[in-house]
């Protein structure tokens, strides 16, 4: 584990930093429109950066998210990006463990991801059939949408993910 790192909510100051991250991290994607929405959205969104030496080196977003037909309190988990020349010492899944913690705090019972198995599956994260993405994913990224539960918390309601407006954008489903 990398020395010195501290976890925390971020803060307006830190956007720019944040959005560094993003371009750096993902070379072929612009996630930086997307970045920016939840950033100003307000409550439903939990921001955490990891900073080191008063650098910002890691973000993940949480978005506050639910079930369409149910009451489930559930979340997306995205996006995340560590600094290029820190990955694989342990700052993503710091970030993630502290995400946990505060969704386990605001009674969120399951966490959805669309990403690479082959990582998310050290946090628990399993593949995801009965909620389905806002719109249908490319039949190459079925096995990515993900779902864990965070406490024995019942297994939500079939039916479409219900997010709020960030996550809107057709594209960021099917391309
Ligand atoms: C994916 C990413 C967030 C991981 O963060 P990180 O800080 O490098 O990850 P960690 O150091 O916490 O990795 C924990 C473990 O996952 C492994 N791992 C890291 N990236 C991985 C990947 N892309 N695929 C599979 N395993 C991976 C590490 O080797 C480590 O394994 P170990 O504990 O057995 O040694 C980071 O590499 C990144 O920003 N990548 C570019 C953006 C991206 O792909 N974001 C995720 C979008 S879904």
């Amino acid at each position: 584990m990398i020395h010195d790192l501290k976890i925390r909510e971020s803060r307006p100051g830190d956007a720019a930093e944040i959005e560094r991250l993003y371009v750096d991290a993902f070379p072929d994607e612009d996630l930086v429109p997307l970045v920016r929405e939840l950033l100003d959205f307000g409550p439903s969104v939990v921001s955490l950066v990891a900073v080191r030496e008063q650098a910002v080196v890691g973000h993940i977003g949480f978005t506050f998210c639910g079930v369409e037909g149910g009451n489930d309190k559930v979340a997306l988990l995205a996006p995340l990006a560590i600094t290029p020349s820190l990955h694989r010492q342990g700052i993503g899944s710091t970030l993630v463990e502290a995400g946990f913690i505060q969704m386990q705090q605001a009674k969120i019972g399951y966490v959805f991801v669309l990403g690479d198995p082959a990582y998310y599956s050290r946090f628990g994260f399993k593949a995801e059939d009965k909620v389905t993405t806002p719109y249908p994913l490319p039949a190459e990224w079925r096995g990515a949408w993900q779902s864990v539960a965070l406490h024995d918390a019942e297994i939500p309601h079939a039916g479409k993910l219900s997010v709020p407006k960030p996550w809107h954008h057709e594209a960021l489903w099917t391309s």
